[in-house]
């Protein structure tokens, strides 16, 4: 997916399944200005990386963001560990120091052709859109459900502001989840027991 010509990191292929974890080796500051900004929810803020179109650079601008972003990124490692299959998060390359402070390196979930994806709430605020790919939506919908009980992934309520709608060429999509992963709970059994795991996302 994000096949980049050239990496700042020197990771030439930060495939998509190549949840490969840290690449803060990086050492100068990366400068983000106004051209790169993506976009930012109530807690997070989002920008293109300057060096590199397959990755994007995301940053808690409240305390609650910083404690989204903590619970995101832990949890993500713990599927690293698990060796699950967690392709539908995007995946996450470690913390990198910006001009406008930490921030965090992802892969930027992006369209076929290089653009940003529409958000489900896009669609559903769309009448034409939504009619025309309403079978489509209810489709991914229904597999997105199954790759996270399959995988056990855990996820709070998903809001659609949160859910990408990718689209991979032709008529082929994908739904992708950006933020709300990983459990708030102190001691997340969900983690560590599949029958828990699975009577939770059941619940969703
Ligand atoms: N991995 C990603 N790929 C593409 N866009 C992203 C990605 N992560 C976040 N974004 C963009 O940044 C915005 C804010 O990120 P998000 O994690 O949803 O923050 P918040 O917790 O504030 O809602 C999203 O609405 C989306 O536009
Ligand atoms: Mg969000």
């Amino acid at each position: 997916m994000c096949n980049s010509p050239f990496s700042l990191f020197q990771i030439p292929l930060l495939s998509l399944n190549d949840q490969s974890g840290d690449i803060s080796m990086e050492t100068t500051i990366i400068t983000l200005t106004d051209d790169l900004f993506i976009g930012k929810g109530y807690h997070k803020k989002c920008y293109r990386h300057p060096h590199d179109p397959g990755l994007c650079i995301k940053m808690a601008y409240s305390d609650e963001g910083q404690k989204d972003l903590d619970r995101e990124i832990k949890y993500l490692k713990v599927l690293k560990r698990k060796n699950k299959n967690y392709d539908i998060l995007p995946a996450y390359y470690g913390p990198i120091e910006t001009n406008l402070g930490t921030g965090h390196v992802y892969e930027f979930i992006q369209d076929i052709n290089g653009g940003q994806c529409k958000t489900l709430t896009d669609y559903l605020q769309d009448p034409t859109l939504l009619n025309s790919n309403v079978s489509m939506l209810i489709e991914e919908l229904q597999k997105l459900k199954t790759d996270l009980i399959e995988n056990e992934i855990i996820t709070m309520d998903i809001f659609p502001t949160n859910i990408l709608v990718q689209w991979r060429g032709e008529s082929n999509y994908r739904l992708r989840v950006i933020n709300d992963m990983g459990s708030p709970a102190l001691i997340p059994l969900e983690y560590y027991f599949s029958s828990i795991a699975k009577a939770k996302i059941m619940s969703l």
